[in-house]
C-alpha cells in the first residue's frame, strides 16, 4: 500500500473548503439482526419510506451543495450498490458516486484508511462519514458550520437518549457551553452520559489519517491485548472450541481499527473535537423490525416537509402514507398512519394497514387487518386474516417486548412469499420467507 501523502498543513488549502462524504455500509456478516429481511436484500438496500435506507443517508449528502464525491464503503459483493450508484449518477449526474469494497471487514476506522488514497484525491479538506445503519434527519450543514466557527478537527452528531438505553452506545460527555468533546466512551458497562453518537461525523483529513495511523501502530505494538465486539458481536457470540478458528478470528481482529473504540477517546483528549446535539429523531436500524420505527420516521419528516410523493389525505388515507405509483389500493381500504406500500403491491377492499411497511408484489386481501407488520416481499395475507404486532414508542430504542415472560418481537414479519390463511391471525410472530400459515400463531418464530 503506498505510505500517507498528507497535506500540507494549512487551515484554507482550498479557496472553497472542499468536502467528500464516505458512507459506512458493512457486509453481508453484519446485518444478522435484520434477518429474515436481510435474507433476501442487503440491509442498506432495504426500502424504508419508499427508499433504500442507504438512499436517505445518500439524500442528506446531496443536500451538501460542496460534496461532489461520495464513497459506499463496506465488503459486499462488487454488484450490489450497481443499480443504486446508477440511479444516483442518473438523479445527480454531478456528483460521482463509487463503492469501494474492502477485502475483508476492516471495521469503521480500517476501511476509511485502506481507501485514504481515493478520499484524499484532490486534497478535501473534510469529510463527512455516515454510519448507513441510522436514521435521521442529518444535519450535515449545521455539522459543517460547527466545524468551521470551531476551526475544528472532528465533529460527531450526538443525541439525548434514556440513561437505561446509553450503554448500548458510544457515549459523549461534553462541556455544554463550548460543546467540546472531554471524554468518548464506546458503550460503557456503566452511566457516563445520556448523550450518545448517532454514528454521523465530520473529520478534518489533516488530522484524522494520522490519528488512525496511530492507532494502528500501537495496534501492531501490542496486537493481543486489544479486542472489541461489535454490539452485533456481543449478541450472536458463539465461543469457537476449535483453535485454527480462534487464532483466525484473533488475526482478523487485529486488522480491524474501529473509530469508535480505537480513534474517537483519542480524539476527546485534544481540543478540537466538538459535538452537534440533534433534538430531531434518530434511531438506529438493527433489527428488522427496527425498519417500522425508521419508516414512520422519515413519512412523519416527509410529511412535515409537504413532500410530494407522499399519498394525498383523505378520508381513507391517514396520513403520513407513501403508495408506490405501481401498487393497487382498493378505494375502501383504509391505510396509516405510517404506511408504506411497495411495487406493484396490491390491498384488496375493505382492508385496514396502519403503521406497517408493505413490500414489493405483496397482496392483502379483502377485509385483512395489517397492524405493526412487515409482509414480505410477494407474501399473501388472505381475507379477513389479521397480522399484528404491539405498538412501542418510535422513538424507544429496543423493538422486542415481554409477552407472558418470554421476549419476542414487537413487530410482526413476515419473509418472502410468506402465505397467511383467510382468517388466520399471526400475532408478534417472525416467519422466515416461504412458510404457509393456516392456525392462528402467536408470538413465535416460525423457521
Ligand atoms: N465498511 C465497513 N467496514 N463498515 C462497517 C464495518 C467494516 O468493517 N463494521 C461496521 N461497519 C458499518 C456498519 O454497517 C454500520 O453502518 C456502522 O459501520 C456501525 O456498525 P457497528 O460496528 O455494528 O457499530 P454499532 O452500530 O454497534 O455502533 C455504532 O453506531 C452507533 C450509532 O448507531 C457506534 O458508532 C456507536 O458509538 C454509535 O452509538
Amino acid at each position: 500500500m503506498a505510505s500517507l501523502q498528507l497535506p500540507t498543513r494549512s487551515r484554507s488549502r482550498n479557496p472553497v473548503p472542499s468536502t467528500k462524504a464516505v458512507i459506512l455500509v458493512g457486509g453481508p456478516s453484519r446485518g444478522t439482526r435484520f434477518r429474515p429481511l436481510s435474507l433476501d436484500v442487503p440491509k442498506p438496500l432495504f426500502e424504508v419510506a419508499g427508499k433504500p435506507i442507504i438512499q436517505h443517508c445518500f439524500d442528506a449528502v446531496t443536500r451538501v451543495p460542496e460534496i461532489t464525491e461520495v464513497f459506499l464503503v463496506g465488503y459486499y459483493d462488487e454488484t450490489v450498490f450497481r443499480d443504486f450508484i446508477k440511479d444516483a449518477h442518473r438523479e445527480h449526474p454531478k456528483i460521482s458516486v463509487r463503492y469501494l469494497r474492502e477485502y475483508t471487514a476492516l471495521g469503521t476506522a480500517g476501511g476509511l484508511y485502506h481507501f485514504r488514497d481515493a478520499i484524499l484525491k484532490g486534497r478535501p479538506d473534510r469529510f463527512f462519514v455516515l454510519n448507513a445503519d441510522v436514521c435521521c434527519s442529518f444535519p450535515l450543514g449545521e455539522m459543517l458550520r460547527l466545524f468551521e466557527e470551531k476551526d475544528a478537527e472532528a465533529v460527531i452528531l450526538g443525541t439525548r437518549v434514556s440513561n437505561d438505553a446509553a450503554t448500548n452506545f458510544g457515549c459523549i460527555v461534553s462541556d455544554t457551553h463550548t460543546k467540546r468533546v472531554l471524554h468518548y466512551v464506546e458503550k460503557p458497562e456503566g452511566h457516563i452520559s445520556n448523550l450518545i453518537n448517532c454514528g454521523v461525523y465530520l473529520f478534518s483529513t489533516e488530522s484524522i489519517f494520522p490519528s488512525i495511523k496511530t492507532a494502528i501502530k500501537r495496534r501492531s505494538d501490542r496486537p493481543r491485548l486489544l479486542s472489541y465486539p461489535s454490539s452485533e458481536a456481543l449478541d450472536s457470540r458463539d465461543f469457537s472450541l476449535n483453535a485454527d478458528e480462534d487464532e483466525d478470528d484473533e488475526n482478523r481482529k487485529n486488522e480491524v481499527i474501529r473509530l469508535e473504540q480505537d480513534i474517537l477517546s483519542d480524539l476527546a483528549d485534544s481540543s478540537k473535537f466538538f459535538v452537534l446535539e440533534t433534538t430531531d429523531f434518530w434511531r438506529q436500524i438493527k433489527t428488522a423490525g427496527s425498519a417500522v420505527p425508521a419508516n414512520a420516521l422519515y413519512l412523519m419528516k416527509a410529511f412535515q416537509q409537504q413532500s410530494e410523493d407522499l399519498a394525498k389525505p383523505s378520508a381513507v388515507i391517514l396520513p403520513p402514507v407513501y403508495i408506490h405509483p405501481s401498487a393497487h389500493v382498493d378505494p375502501t381500504a383504509k391505510i396509516g398512519p405510517n404506511v408504506s406500500i411497495g411495487p406493484r403491491a396490491v390491498v384488496g377492499a375493505g382492508a385496514r394497514i396502519k403503521d406497517s411497511i408493505v413490500l414489493e408484489d405483496a397482496e392483502i386481501k379483502h377485509d385483512a387487518c395489517v397492524l405493526y407488520s412487515i409482509i414480505g416481499w410477494s407474501s399473501r395475507v388472505g381475507a379477513w386474516a389479521r397480522v399484528e404486532g404491539t405498538p412501542t414508542p418510535v422513538r424507544e430504542h429496543h423493538t422486542t417486548i415481554i409477552k407472558n415472560g418470554v421476549k419476542v418481537q414487537s413487530v410482526t414479519i413476515l419473509g418472502k412469499e410468506c402465505n397467511v390463511g383467510d382468517e388466520v391471525r399471526v400475532q408478534n410472530c417472525v416467519c422466515l420467507p416461504y412458510k404457509d400459515l393456516r392456525r392462528d400463531v402467536s408470538n413465535e418464530v416460525i423457521m
